[in-house]
């Protein structure tokens, strides 16, 4: 279905062509005075050189033919040449009607849907969840519910940080405290347990008694680093280990990013790409792409048209030792040549782009990718305390996620049971839990991506102004109107639009039609935030129309089915629009 505006704007260039000129020049815009109208075309203006005319007349030659206009009630040309339109409520009516009956509200599927990777979540095995993670999780997971929305074929990947020096740690402090287990035992070839021989939260007690231990004792790190090795180099033993800890960890963060409403469809991570490592060296040096450089492996990237310095990317330690950008390379090459994807999009901290920037040039460089897959990263800001720190537990540690999502949903609690008496323990609990997580959520992708923003409990959980809370309370107020309507003996199945009656009616009614192009803007933008304006703006519009409007009381049968019509739409549209955010609406709040 054509978009909104482009139906608009092909009516103006019928003007315009009738007229005599050039098509082009009928562009329209959304008014920026809507006192006086509702969409603009500066064409005139634009036209006056070509023409030799001056604009008011050209203005006035395409009024004149746009005089009948199924599109427009009202084509005025005013001083020095603006086109100033308003839209005939037929139009509007039929093109919400339209945009009902159609699957995705008319949102055009893609002429060849895309394979999209999108890595993001990027967790470290064996290390609770902070809220530095929160904000990859969030923008990850809306950014994939986003591309998917608009027909792409798009696949999430957790990409856990389960390889490195962590994992020689926790092997290390195991050994230390449990040496009798058959995983040590070198000459054990039996079956080992099933069973892992700790539970969650001793390996997360391990992991930072173990990385404190390997800071003050040099021999201790040593021990650690063979460990990470030995691993690395296939012992039967210490994977046997290794295995255990990640599934322990695993389970652990599926449970975690289950709360979160994030769903990934690959758990693979650093080590799956370990096996593709050693070839992709070999081609690196064959090609002679990769050179030696103070013992090290490197490959230049830096471009003439720099303006600051990009190092070497490093493939190899002197050591031998993979590194970061290796995995991410190797990871490169497994989701190429298996997925063959069309895009590859990551999601971390902004502080990661000089790393991408680097491996993103090696791998075109390489021919690892095409010329026409792209490369992305997004990189985040900060999620900052109200101090204007990056955000810390009051005792100035790391904040767990886990406590800070109990924080939200205990405030959240706490203002649900205080507006309403009749509510159950139970019921509040989980409904403080559903607004809980929009407050976060909308907290988050409300704002630009890579800006830092302050997370602010009492702002995120007020039911007033631009927060998720508000939002759901927009949907929640629509749905009880619904059901207050079928109890009337009202049927939803049986609704007509019918034209806008009054401005903040019309006003609505427009918002809804522009669904589809914010929708695949979003798209094009990888932009949460578009789609949190979009529903804020659509929210305001439906909340003005509804203190204006006596909707169940109204005694013409059509009007009152038209308006419950829009309802419906709106309530589906915000409620599609906070899908693909990653959060739901409670049926009461
Ligand atoms: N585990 C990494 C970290 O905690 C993030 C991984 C991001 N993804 C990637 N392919 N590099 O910083």
């Amino acid at each position: 279905m054509k978009k909104f505006l482009e139906l608009i704007s092909d009516e103006m260039k019928k003007g315009f062509i009738q007229a005599g000129y050039d098509e082009e020049l009928g562009r329209v815009t959304v008014s920026n005075r809507p006192d006086l109208c509702e969409y603009q075309c500066n064409g005139a203006m634009a036209g006056a050189k070509k023409y030799h005319k001056a604009p008011i007349m050209i203005a006035n030659d395409v009024a004149a033919k746009l005089a009948d206009s199924e599109v427009f009630c009202e084509v005025a040309a005013v001083a020095p040449g603006f086109l100033n339109l308003k839209l005939k409520e037929s139009f509007v009516r039929d093109y919400l009607k339209e945009m009902a009956a159609s699957e995705k509200f008319g949102l055009e599927a893609p002429e060849t849907a895309k394979t999209i990777v999108i890595d993001y979540g990027g967790p470290n095995v064996a290390k609770p969840l902070h809220v530095g993670h929160l904000r990859s999780a969030i923008i990850g997971e809306s950014i994939k519910r986003i591309c998917r929305y608009n027909g792409h074929q798009v696949i999430g990947d957790v990409h856990l940080g389960d390889w490195g020096l962590q994992m020689g740690l926790i092997i290390t402090e195991l050994k230390l405290r449990k040496p009798e287990l058959p995983y040590f035992d070198e000459a054990f070839d039996g079956e080992y347990p099933k069973e892992a021989p700790f539970t969650v939260s001793e390996l997360e007690e391990i992991y930072p008694t173990a990385s404190g231990k390997s800071k003050e004792d040099p021999a201790y790190k040593q021990e650690a680093l063979e460990a990470t090795l030995k691993l690395q180099s296939g012992n039967r033993g210490y994977r046997a280990l290794w295995k255990h800890i990640i599934d322990v960890s695993v389970a652990d963060l599926k449970k975690n990013y289950a709360d979160l409403n994030v769903e990934f469809d690959f758990w693979k991570g650093e080590s799956d790409a370990d096996p593709i490592i050693p070839g992709m060296v070999e081609e690196l040096k064959q090609s002679g792409l990769a050179h030696e450089s103070e013992g090290a492996l490197v490959v230049d990237v830096k471009e003439e048209t720099d303006t600051k310095e990009i190092p070497p990317c490093i493939i190899l330690k002197s050591d031998g030792a993979a590194l970061y950008a290796t995995t991410d390379l190797a990871t490169i090459k497994d989701r190429m040549e298996n997925l063959h994807a069309d895009s590859l999009i990551y999601l971390t901290d902004k502080r990661q782009e000089m790393h991408f920037l680097q491996v993103f040039r090696v791998a075109r460089k390489s021919g690892m990718v095409s010329s026409d897959t792209e490369l992305k990263h997004i990189g985040f800001g900060t999620m900052n305390g109200k101090d204007g720190k990056p955000f810390k537990t009051r005792e100035g540690g790391v904040m767990r996620l886990e406590y800070l999502i109990r924080d939200i949903n205990e405030e959240m609690y706490r203002k649900i049971v205080e507006s309403r008496e009749d509510i159950s323990e139970e019921e509040a609990r989980e409904t403080a839990k559903i607004i809980g997580l929009a407050a976060i959520k909308y907290g988050d992708l409300s704002n630009q991506a890579s800006k830092d923003y302050i997370f602010d409990i009492d702002r995120f959980t007020s039911f007033e102004g631009d927060t998720g809370p508000y939002i759901l309370y927009t949907i929640v107020r629509i749905k009880s109107i619904l059901n207050k309507y079928r109890e009337q003996g009202g049927n939803l199945e049986e609704l007509a639009f019918q034209n806008a009656s009054n401005a903040a009616e019309k006003d609505l009614m427009m918002q809804l039609s522009g669904f589809n192009a914010m929708m695949k803007g979003a798209y094009q933008e990888k932009a949460p935030h578009k789609i949190c304006a979009y529903i804020y703006d659509l929210a305001n519009a439906f909340n003005k129309f509804y203190h204006e409007t006596k909707i169940l009381t109204e005694e013409n049968p059509e009007k009152k089915a038209g308006w419950i019509a829009l309802l419906l739409l709106t309530q589906q549209v915000l409620e599609t629009c906070i899908d693909v955010l990653g959060f739901s609406a409670p049926d009461r709040m």
